[in-house]
């Protein structure tokens, strides 16, 4: 740390923090013994909490974020320089950083062609299916509404987003939830059983699993189905990568049944699995692409959902009806500090060839972790895509019995006091919190990958013997 603040001075921001503030995603009565955790400072891969404890980041800011590491002056720079020139218009205007971040990231999506701005995923999301909501009403009578979402994956935590949550345990206590979202099956192949494709591998079951969806919709009726919201990799629920063939099957269903395909990036989306967009491994082409975390690092906070010319047209073809066009509005989708961040962002990523390292980085991660799986009992299934990888702990290889989440997080806490900041699912999946998360920031080294692998080697250790 630069040691810019003292020791005394971080003591009263510690109180300050626990008279306060109300943390996220946290239980506070903790707080009542304990100090809650302050990060001070970040550069790098690290980051150093209130006792200048230095920690190496395994998770980019905890949520998969800062995908370009911490304390990165050219941003800081772009963003102070387009404040000074314009920091707020609303968006119902144009912008300078705004047009040119939007044609950047046009170049790195082919078949997509419109940038709606946001500030968080969530948001993002809320867009993609107001736009869905609207086509149903413009082309369909308002017959083709409903919006599918799968089991396990998460959109957001406002209250449509939830609608299509997927995760059962982070939705408890917050209903009732919106009407015309449906689920469809999860297609995670390590716990194949629970769809009743068990006897399935592969790309059988990779088909089988997307099959699943075509059976919901059949069950729903296609003509009320407008659209297919889906993670390319489901991110908090498990870190769930698509089995072989699966994503080509989703995008046939969808064409054959003039079905939206809405692309949830907002974890993937900017490099974290190694290409711009996790769609892109798949070769799907999908009509809304959401996306936020990695899209400036969390230096601002931008968000966008991305659509086809096709979808765009359908909301300019008659001006002389008075809806026929999307009614809708960010307010801070005008700050100029998101696309002015984000510009650069992917400047970076470029510049440094960030996603061939984040390949190189991510097998390297999924390879250390394949060889702590043959150490550790414990680890039942280990998966990646890029920096972005997931570890199953089960107490039982054979039943797949999950282990406890106050395990999961006994080795959180173990990797957290060898200086290591690793993630876990948390609340998420009622009994299925068992799956530990790596997404280190893409500019992650060789050294970077072995540190934290070994620190989860020893913190198994520790807590499974
Ligand atoms: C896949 C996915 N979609 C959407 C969101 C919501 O993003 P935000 O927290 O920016 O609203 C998240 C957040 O973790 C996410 O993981």
């Amino acid at each position: 740390m630069d040691g810019t603040f003292k020791q005394n001075d971080l003591r009263h921001i510690v109180e300050t923090d626990k008279a306060r503030i109300w943390h996220h995603l946290t239980q506070h009565k903790q707080f009542e013994t304990a100090d809650p955790r302050i990060i001070v400072e970040g550069r790098g891969m690290r980051v150093w909490d209130q006792n200048g404890k230095e920690y190496l980041d395994a998770v980019s800011g905890a949520v998969w974020t800062v995908n370009v590491g911490y304390g990165r002056e050219s941003i800081a720079k772009a963003i102070h320089d387009q404040l000074m020139k314009l920091c707020y218009f609303a968006q119902s205007a144009g912008s300078i950083p705004g047009s040119l971040f939007a044609e950047k990231l046009i170049e790195k999506m082919p078949g997509l062609s419109r940038v709606y701005v946001t500030n968080s995923g969530s948001e993002a999301n809320e867009k993609a299916f107001k736009m869905i909501r609207q086509i149903a009403h413009k082309k369909y009578g308002g017959k083709k509404y409903k919006i599918l979402y799968r089991d396990r994956d998460y959109h957001g935590s406002t209250l449509a987003a939830m609608s299509a949550g997927g995760q059962d345990e982070r939705n408890m206590q917050y209903g009732p939830f919106a009407p015309g979202f449906v689920r469809v099956p999860h297609c995670m192949e390590y716990r194949a059983d629970e769809l009743g494709l068990g006897h399935l591998s592969g790309r059988e079951f990779g088909i089988a699993a997307a099959n699943l969806i075509e059976e919901v919709i059949l069950r729903e009726g296609p003509e009320t189905v407008g659209g297919l919201c889906l993670e390319p990799v489901t991110a908090g629920g498990g870190v769930i990568t698509p089995p072989e063939g699966y994503w080509e099957r989703v995008q046939e269903i969808c064409r054959k049944y003039d079905i939206l395909l809405h692309i949830d990036e907002v974890v993937c989306g900017i490099g974290r699995t190694g290409k711009w967009f996790g769609y892109q491994h798949y070769g799907v082409q999908p009509d809304f692409v959401t996306m936020a975390k990695g899209v400036a690092s969390g230096y601002a906070a931008i968000a966008c959902c991305v659509t086809t010319e096709e979808v765009f047209e359908m909301f300019k073809e008659d001006p002389s009806d008075k809806l026929d066009y999307f009614r809708d509005i960010s307010t801070f989708g005008g700050c100029t500090a998101g696309p002015a961040a984000a510009l650069e962002n992917m400047r970076i990523i470029e510049e440094e060839g960030l996603l061939d390292n984040c390949t190189a980085m991510g097998e390297r991660l999924l390879a250390n972790l394949g060889a702590l799986m043959e150490r550790h009992e414990v680890i039942g299934d280990v998966r990646g895509k890029g920096l972005f990888c997931g570890a199953e702990l089960v107490a039982d290889r054979d039943t797949k019995e999950p282990v406890s989440e106050a395990e999961v997080a006994r080795v959180v806490a173990e990797c957290a006091a060898q200086g290591v900041i690793i993630g876990a699912a948390n609340r998420s999946i009622p009994g299925r919190n068992n799956v530990l998360c790596f997404s280190p920031a893409l500019i992650a080294t060789a050294e970077d990958i072995d540190e934290i692998t070994g620190a989860v080697d020893v913190a198994l250790g520790k807590v499974f013997g």
